[in-house]
């Protein structure tokens, strides 16, 4: 488990002052798979490198795995930093190692044996897919394969904390999937906890049990990614589904969030027909989040204020999101 508690950290001094972390606040619990989201010059490198004691906050504490790095030093903050896999978007490979190489040089510092390296590396290679990739150089691989010894050696030790810091970024969309997938099946089989930074939605859609969106240091909103999609006004619930600007129109616009077994085509014949609306349908984005169908239906109600009101209460008592737009 990962707790980040009123986390500042500012960059140099006097009027060029950056504040890097403004009052962070997030946890992640056991076994979560937590997406940052956010612009370049958030925060979020900055961010991971606090929780990995990289970097040391200005004030405020992270506790990661009930151990508070921010006060660690010397053997003690070596020993918590064993238990935090880390990996990267350039995966910072040393080019003149082999693949087994790479991956047991993160377990040298451990004081495992040569005998115990080698068997856990091998192990552990073969787990994110690389069997057979042992003795070839980093240059012979593809990008997908050169993240999976990234994250290979990143979990060598058995930490039971990875950070990611846009490990994806690199790669191609298909590649990208294959990756996201793998982390979600070592997490769930080490039960790993994830932090995971990022500036593409798609890795929230596909992995995320919950979410952050930081802006210039500050987190504007966090939860369960779910949770957020039925938040009134989520940041992170209109950058995953892109519906465009909202046009010029004296009418009511709506957007109205289907989860799961709803499914929106009845749902507007029925709004049409019940209080005679010509209903418009403006846009609509359908994405697959965490393994379900969720969608966002943009619609402009036409008519008198009190039957747009009625048409509105009707869809929620059906138990469906409706936020008024407009
Ligand atoms: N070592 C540093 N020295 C000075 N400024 C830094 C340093 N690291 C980051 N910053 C500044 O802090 C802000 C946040 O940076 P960063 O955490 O890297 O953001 P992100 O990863 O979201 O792009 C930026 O304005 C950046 O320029
Ligand atoms: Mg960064």
């Amino acid at each position: 488990m990962i707790s980040v508690e009123r986390v500042s950290k500012s960059y140099g001094s006097g009027e060029t002052a950056v504040r890097a972390l403004d009052d962070v606040s997030l946890t992640v619990g056991r076994g979560e798979i937590f997406g940052v989201v956010g612009q370049s010059g958030a925060g979020k490198s900055t961010l991971i490198r606090t929780i990995n004691s990289l970097e040391r906050p200005d004030s405020g504490s992270v506790v990661v795995d009930g151990r508070d790095v921010t006060s660690l030093t010397g053997a003690g903050l070596r020993s918590a930093r064993h238990n935090i896999g880390m990996i990267f978007q350039h995966f910072n490979l040393l080019s003149s190692r082999t693949v087994q190489a790479n991956v047991e040089l993160s377990l040298e510092i451990t004081g495992a044996g040569r005998a115990a390296r080698r068997s856990q590396a091998l192990e552990i290679l073969e787990r994110v897919g690389l069997h057979g990739k042992a003795a070839a150089y980093p240059a012979q691989l593809s990008g997908g394969q050169k993240q999976r010894v990234g994250i290979a050696r990143a979990l060598a030790s058995k930490p039971s904390v990875l950070l990611s810091d846009e490990a994806t970024s690199a790669l191609d969309p298909e590649t990208t999937t294959q990756i996201l997938d793998l982390i979600r099946q070592l997490s769930k089989d080490m039960g790993l906890t994830v932090l995971l930074i990022t500036h593409e939605m798609d890795v929230v859609k596909r992995i995320c049990d919950a979410a952050a969106v930081m802006s210039e240091g500050r987190v504007l909103e966090q939860g369960p990614v779910e949770q957020l999609l039925t938040t009134e006004k989520s940041l992170l619930g209109h950058a995953l589904f892109p519906l465009g600007d909202i046009p010029e129109t004296d009418n009511t616009i709506i957007e109205i969030t289907f989860t799961g077994a709803t499914s929106d085509s009845p749902v507007i014949a029925r709004l049409a027909r019940r209080h005679g609306i010509d209903v418009g349908i403006l846009g609509a984005a359908v994405e697959t989040i965490h393994g379900r169908q969720t969608g966002r239906t943009r619609l402009e109600l036409p008519g008198e204020a009190s039957a747009v009101a009625a048409a509105v209460a009707d869809l929620r008592t059906q138990g469906l999101f409706v936020e008024v737009i407009k």
